[in-house]
């Protein structure tokens, strides 16, 4: 009987569930079964596979592969542009990793950028003092997630489960254990092709869910970037930190048509400017007077932020004209065609560009291995906190970060593959309420809209103590409305999302209240300066609601 012939959800056994079909989740996959080839996996993804913010990352993999380059150097860059916030073990550890990373992906045969003398051709990108991105043109991410996904469609021990959404972890609590948080025996998963939530249980889980670019109107990320990972760890009891440095990529393009379009950072790593749309003037001078358009990201966002504040305009311009077209075709072929779809040949013409939400610093906690306090449970890419990033992430260390956390998390989970749990209850069958109101559901759907402006107003890229009081008061009444009609109605995966970026805005926002200071990519308009001491900063459910059903 198929799981949607059945009245109620199902209750499946599998070994592995991952969370998410990134570059992270999907690496994960194909690394496990390299170690242990029976493995049963279920990967479950909100939409259909490849639909992640990876796929959109333009830029490439930082990795260092140069002549002039060294490991010392990328380490130091990535501290530099985490504003005294890195976790050293960690920058250390994934960046030393990095080359390795690179010959694992040679495997896939993705068409990475090559010179003549068939060498990586490296690109650069802000806070990098070498050249060292390696890249496929300008759609990097979607090169490598294709190349992995026509692995993973191949490999019979892995059944893709689309239209598939994670609703909540399953876990059970040990009481007799010292410093234990919680064991995940699962998760529940709604599959939308029957509106049914089934029990999926398993050896371990793998969040790989990505970040939560959706909790902000403008945003570089995917429409199913909603902060699904976090939110569930979260619940579940595990920590997470550094939520308040969510990261503005400076140059998301100003289209009333085309939105939601990144301009590379790649774009200014070839010369490009930025140009006052009011004067035509170049002014990262004033900024950053040593790196100036190719300093780190929240340098430029912020002041772009202030040349847009201070003129008649939304925007200001990118200005690449010195280069050929030839060139350009050839360098950024996706982004020149884009542009060439709305008449601006960037050859030629200045393209205009505003900062957006792009990527989450922080995350659920985890250690290099990917491991999480909840025993079982992995967290890797962008939903993981690893340290690498601190308070502002490097360019193009993001995808080199899911490649190599996939992999170190691949060798951890053999131990969990090896030690079963033992249930201490039966996992009950998910009971949801099976009432249906569209009226209310369309109501409760516009909080959406409200939120996330008010997050770009008050939590974007300048920040201040009213605001972010009045906004933790705006989010905890809507968090109450929807989570009423969460807890009382059949839920769909709008509302699970719904409930999740509710959360992380909740999350974002009470972490950049207590952040009385302006360090990375956090700026406090009345603390402008950064205090001498460098503090993470950790949050924890006090009560977390272990199965979290009512
Ligand atoms: C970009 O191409 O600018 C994005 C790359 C990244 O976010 O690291």
């Amino acid at each position: 009987m198929s799981a949607c012939a059945s009245q109620q959800g199902e209750t499946f056994e599998i070994d592995v569930l991952v969370i998410g079909s990134g570059i992270a989740g999907l690496h994960y996959c194909l690394e496990l079964l390299k170690y242990n080839p029976k493995t049963r996996i279920t990967l479950i993804t909100k939409t259909v596979l490849g639909e992640c913010n990876s796929r959109y990352a333009q830029g490439g993999i930082a990795s260092v592969l140069g002549p002039d380059d060294s490991i010392a150097s990328h380490i130091q860059d990535t501290l530099n542009a985490g504003d005294d916030l890195c976790y050293r073990p960690s920058v250390e550890s994934i960046i030393q990793q990095g080359p390795h990373a690179i010959e694992q992906l040679k495997h896939y045969a993705i068409p990475f950028t090559q010179t003549h003398a068939e060498q990586y051709a490296l690109g650069h990108e802000g806070g990098h003092s070498h050249r060292r991105i390696v890249h496929a043109g300008d759609q990097t991410g979607l090169s490598i997630t294709q190349s992995l996904l026509a692995k993973i469609y191949k490999h019979p021990q892995i059944q893709c489960l689309e239209n598939s959404t994670a609703v909540n972890l399953i876990t059970q609590y040990h009481p007799h254990r010292i410093d234990h948080q919680g064991e995940v025996l699962g998760a529940y998963i709604l599959d939308s092709t029957c509106n049914k939530i089934h029990a999926y249980l398993s050896r371990c889980v793998v969040l790989a869910t990505g970040g939560a670019g959706k909790t902000y109107r403008y945003t570089s990320n995917s429409m199913v970037a909603t902060g699904d990972g976090v939110a569930m760890a979260y619940r579940a009891g595990a920590r997470v930190g550094n939520m308040e440095f969510y990261q503005f990529h400076p140059t998301l393009l100003h289209h009333h048509e085309v939105t939601n379009f990144l301009i590379s950072e790649a774009v200014r790593g070839e010369g490009g400017v930025l140009l006052n749309a009011d004067t035509h003037t170049r002014f990262m001078k004033q900024y950053a007077p040593e790196q100036q358009d190719l300093a780190t990201r929240d340098i430029v966002a912020r002041a772009i932020f202030n040349e847009i504040e201070q003129s008649d305009n939304q925007f200001v311009y990118l200005d690449i004209t010195h280069q050929s077209q030839a060139f350009l075709k050839k360098r950024f072929p996706q982004i020149y065609a884009t542009l060439a779809s709305i008449d601006i040949n960037m050859a030629e013409d200045l393209i205009p560009v505003v900062p957006a939400a792009h990527y989450q610093c922080g995350g659920v906690l985890t250690n290099t291995q990917g491991q999480t306090d909840l025993e079982r449970l992995y967290a890797i890419g962008e939903v993981a906190f690893t340290g690498l990033h601190g308070a502002n992430r490097l360019a193009s260390n993001s995808l080199l970060e899911a490649v190599v956390m996939a992999s170190n998390a691949a060798r951890a989970s053999q131990t969990n593959l090896a030690t079963p749990w033992q249930l201490k209850h039966s996992i009950p069958r998910w009971n949801s309420p099976t009432q249906v109101n569209n009226r209310r559901a369309g109501q409760i759907n516009t909080h959406w809209r409200g939120l996330r402006g008010e997050m770009m107003s008050y939590a974007g890229i300048v920040r201040t103590e009213a605001g972010l009081n009045d906004l933790l008061q705006l989010i905890q009444q809507r968090k109450k409305i929807i989570e009423d009609y969460y807890w009382t109605h059949a839920i769909t995966r709008d509302f699970i999302e719904l409930r999740n970026i509710v959360l992380n805005a909740e999350l974002i926002v009470s972490a950049a209240l207590v952040r009385r200071e302006s360090r990375g990519g956090h700026y406090r308009d009345d603390y402008p300066y950064k205090s001498p001491t460098a503090q993470e900063s950790i949050t924890r459910l006090n009560a977390p609601n272990w199965m979290d059903i009512k």
